[in-house]
């Protein structure tokens, strides 16, 4: 990929980013978690996900802090929408490899992430 298709690409990255920012409760009271909150833990990993090369080390820590996170059903379908519809704005975003970074960081999702997958499960 060249540079300034990168360089798109985070452009779109931080806008993406920002609206899901938007729901973000610094200070949140709510148990439930929001997609601003999935966003900011897994930012770190879209890298990885859309280029290749090493995963993040934040990227595995926000992969944990998501999963800890997510205990309800509820919250495992919450994650998974808020996931798939972020994953979905992600141009050149590879899944093959967003699915490799649960057990790169040697733990497991309760789901693969794929453009249709059913979250209501
Ligand atoms: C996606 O990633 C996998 C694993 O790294 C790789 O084998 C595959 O070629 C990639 N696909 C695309 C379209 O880049």
């Amino acid at each position: 990929m060249g540079n300034s298709a990168k360089s798109i690409s985070l452009m779109i990255l931080v806008m993406v980013s920002i609206f899901f920012m938007g729901d973000y409760h610094l200070h949140g009271v709510k148990a439930e978690i929001t997609c601003g909150e999935v966003t900011y833990w897994l930012f770190p990993c879209i890298s990885y996900g859309v280029f290749g090369g090493t995963v993040d080390p934040a990227c595995c820590t926000g992969v944990k802090t998501a999963l800890a996170a997510a205990k309800t059903a509820e919250d495992i379908r919450k994650k998974c929408e808020c996931v798939k519809e972020g994953a979905a704005l992600i141009p050149g975003l590879n899944y093959t490899r967003v699915n490799e970074i649960p057990k790169l960081c040697g733990t497991t999702s309760p789901y693969q992430v794929t453009p249709d997958v059913d979250c209501s499960k």
